[in-house]
């Protein structure tokens, strides 16, 4: 009896690769297996999946594969990449059928990629750095920030942005900031500084140019271009600097990477204007965080620090940051009515998987709220990713080695207006 249904349903709905298995992947997989990206083999074509189905059936059942690491009391976010229990299922029935490519007409209608961008257009402004960063394969992770100084022949209104780079595996993560920089002098200070092993106070002759930071993001493996909704953006200055922090990975052999982002612009004029900001280490109320932030050599201790809303705002995103040691990670805000806003909770955290998480509305946060964010660090030597063998004291001083540790939440904001609870963030690809 039970043999003679799973026949009919094999017949019935045979699991195809054209029908169920390449819409899967490419939306869940792709973005970071592709050719330059991060992961270590591309999954694109029918090829690449079902030479490595067994692979693939594997990382999926016990899901580590795709990584996605907010836990149960996160909402939800609209960039969730994260496979059901049935589409589990269908690729490990793909892959124990002998992986079946299934007929040309079942085909599904994608979006066909522009070459040098996740967006739906090309770049209308690459800003790149003038000369490729040598990284020494050393096995030495380095933090380097790098200036590229533009002017350009008016401002213009942003509806996207995205980070382009010739090599994403050598890179781990990177933020950058873009500075109008009106009338000082952009171009006579250093390329770049070595923040891992240049002295400290190197970084000084860039702190003028941050007296107006216009814009502040990042990319970590997977991270797609960035895109507003309708009347919302930012407006690129004539004149100024981008300061991109890239944090190298450590490599085994000498490699030259030439990074920079990628501007998209639009016509019609951007009305509201988004704004980031950083709380914690780094940001608002580093000084506030409670205890003092050391972690002593064997030490579990939790964190945290508690900052007011100063206005009503509309949040588009959240990006919660820790380093090596970190276990816990838990933003929420609770509202002057006591009531609470969860943001984002990982209660398995693992540096090498983190994410801006983008909200599927414009999430009010009423003035007055006060967000807090909580970290757990493991400093003992039962952690497996505790960096020094034995423990080491760990405290936080703005070096940014991630060596040290970091308590940071990047928020991406607009101030509310009525109905923003409306507005939708989803796009096609993330
Ligand atoms: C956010 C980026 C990202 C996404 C999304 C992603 N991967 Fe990966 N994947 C990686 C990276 C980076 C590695 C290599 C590092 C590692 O294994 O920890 C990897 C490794 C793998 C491996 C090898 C694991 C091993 O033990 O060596 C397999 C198989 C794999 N991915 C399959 C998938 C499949 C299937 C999907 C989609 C269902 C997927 N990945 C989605 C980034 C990603």
């Amino acid at each position: 009896m039970f043999l003679t249904t799973s026949l009919h349903r094999a017949e019935a709905q045979r699991v195809t690769w054209n029908q169920h298995i390449a819409p899967l992947i490419h939306t869940n997989c792709t973005p970071c297996h592709r050719e330059g990206d991060a992961a270590p083999f591309p999954l694109v074509t029918y090829e690449d999946v079902a030479k490595r189905a067994a692979f693939i059936k594997k990382v999926t059942q016990n899901r580590y594969m795709p990584p996605w690491k907010p836990d149960v009391h996160s909402p939800k976010f609209v960039n969730e990449r994260k496979l059901t229990d049935e589409e589990i299922a269908m690729i490990a029935e793909w892959a124990d059928n002998n992986m079946p490519k299934g007929k040309e007409s079942e085909k599904k209608e994608e979006a066909t990629l522009i070459e040098g961008t996740a967006y739906e257009r090309k770049p209308d402004l690459v800003l790149k750095m003038n000369k490729a960063f040598h990284i020494k394969g050393d096995n030495m992770e380095r933090f380097i920030v790098y200036k590229i100084p533009f002017e350009l022949p008016d401002s213009a209104f942003v509806e996207g942005i995205e980070f382009t780079t010739n090599n994403h595996r050598v890179i781990h993560h990177v933020n950058y900031e873009i500075d109008a920089v009106p009338d000082l002098d952009i171009y006579n200070t250093d390329d770049y500084i070595n923040l891992t092993e240049d002295s400290r106070f190197k970084y000084d002759q860039y702190i003028p140019f941050r007296k107006h930071m216009i814009y502040y993001g990042g990319w970590i493996p997977g991270t797609s271009y960035e895109s507003y909704p309708e009347n919302i953006g930012w407006v690129m200055p004539k004149r100024g600097v981008i300061l991109l922090t890239l944090h190298y990975a450590p490599l085994g052999k000498d490699e030259e990477n030439i990074s920079g982002i990628q501007l998209f612009f639009t016509k019609k004029p951007v009305q509201r204007h988004v704004r980031a900001i950083s709380l914690g280490s780094g940001g608002i109320g580093e000084k506030e965080i409670d205890p003092y932030f050391y972690i002593p050599a064997g030490a579990v201790k939790t964190f945290k620090v508690k900052v007011s809303t100063p206005e009503d705002q509309s949040l588009l995103f959240v990006w919660p940051h820790m380093h090596y040691v970190g276990k816990i990670f838990k933003a929420y805000g609770v509202t002057p009515e006591k009531d609470t806003i969860r943001l984002v909770s990982i209660s398995n955290w693992d540096f090498k998987w983190q994410e801006v998480y983008w909200f599927p509305k414009l999430l009010k946060i009423p003035k007055g709220t006060i967000i807090t964010i909580e970290g757990t660090y493991d400093n003992t030597a039962d952690n497996p990713a505790n960096p020094s063998s034995p423990p080491q004291l760990i405290y936080s001083n703005g070096d940014m080695k991630s060596t040290d540790e970091m308590l940071t939440l990047v928020m991406l904001y607009l101030p509310y207006q009525k109905g923003d609870e409306t507005v939708s963030l989803k796009k096609e690809r993330f």
